[in-house]
């Protein structure tokens, strides 16, 4: 007989825990895309606080999620001057970002599941094409009940997939995610072009470029203008990664710890979650919670206020 799919729980470990095991969806429900930081009339760059429950101050985290919580959050946050970023990167405990050019071998199943309630949490997901590329980027969300479930909160079936290139040598062979006809595909570029194989999936382009460069800043805030994203997960790579934190752009970090200690630091093998030329500064973090699965540690941190109110 066919055994239904296990699901991983996660326990909390910070702030103290008060309940034994989530599932990932809950978890990402009490963790995610939480803490106001700044009112958007002070900082005309930031966005609008969403209402998320502090996890300190929640309600008993046991509760089943609140099913409309997460649409009640995005509404809250659609006067936003651009979206909301947060990055969502796996890292063995000595820094390393892939082992043999993959992250894939770095995530457990707790956190395959986190990466997937995250996705199912946002408005857009915004990628690398190095990353869409090497990972096979395919659908954003692939189950039809999790679909459903985000209609139901009032947000499109799937994220807008958001893929950054200027090369545009975007392939649906390399890339399936470009050969769903179902998929929403927003290629933020530089560049004139178009890709040349478009695929099935339905394709547009924003284009922002300053000085013959991409221009991140407006093609994030562009994201939010033309697609009503709002909250955008960036999945990597480390180079777009790199660029986003040069340039501010990133609000919150959700750090899945592998227990490995890959070793190495060979052309390729060293790549952390950042990568690129370091920022005027480094931003600073506080902690916003820690999860347990599995032994993979799941850390949650956000800009600190003072660091959000001293940028520009
Ligand atoms: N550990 C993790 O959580 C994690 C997550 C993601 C990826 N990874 C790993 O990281 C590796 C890939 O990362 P990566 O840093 O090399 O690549 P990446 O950041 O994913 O992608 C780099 C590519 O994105 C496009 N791009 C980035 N910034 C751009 C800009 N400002 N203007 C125009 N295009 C821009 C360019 O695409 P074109 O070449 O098309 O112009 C560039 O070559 C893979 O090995 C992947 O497995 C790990």
């Amino acid at each position: 007989m066919e055994q239904p799919p296990r699901t991983p729980t996660l326990s909390r470990l910070f702030p103290p825990p008060r309940e034994e095991a989530w599932s990932a969806e809950q978890a990402v429900e009490r963790f995610a895309f939480g803490e106001p930081h700044r009112p958007a009339s002070e900082h005309p760059h930031a966005p609008d606080p969403v209402t998320a429950p502090d996890p300190v101050t929640a309600p008993d985290p046991v509760a089943a999620p609140d099913p409309v919580a997460a649409s009640d959050r995005v509404a809250a946050s659609d006067r936003v001057a651009r979206p909301r970023v947060a990055l969502n990167m796996v890292s063995t405990v000595d820094g390393h970002a892939t082992i043999s050019g993959r992250s894939g071998p770095l995530g457990n199943e707790a956190d395959h599941a986190l990466f997937h309630a995250l996705r199912a949490a946002v408005d857009g997901v915004l990628v690398g094409a190095g990353t869409a590329r090497t990972e096979r980027y395919g659908r954003m969300i692939r189950s039809g009940e999790r679909r459903r479930r985000r209609v139901q909160r009032g947000l499109a079936a799937e994220p807008l997939a958001c893929i950054v290139s200027s090369t545009l040598q975007l392939d649906p062979e390399r890339i399936p995610l470009l050969a769903e006809p179902e998929a929403r595909v927003a290629i933020v570029t530089p560049s004139d072009g178009t890709i040349a194989d478009g695929g099935a999936a339905q394709v547009e382009y924003v284009r922002c470029a300053r000085a013959g460069r991409l221009d991140l800043a407006g093609a994030v805030a562009a994201l939010g203008e033309r697609f009503g994203v709002r909250t955008l997960l960036c999945e990597g790579g480390p180079h777009l990664n790199g660029q986003l934190l040069v340039e501010g752009l990133i609000d919150e970090l959700f750090l899945s710890l592998a227990p490995t200690l890959a070793g190495g630091d060979g052309a390729g093998e060293a790549l952390g979650i950042v990568a690129g030329a370091a920022p005027a500064r480094p931003a600073q973090m506080e902690l916003a919670g820690v999860l347990e699965g599995g032994g993979q540690l799941f850390l949650h941190y956000r800009l600190r206020e003072d660091d959000s109110l001293a940028r520009p």
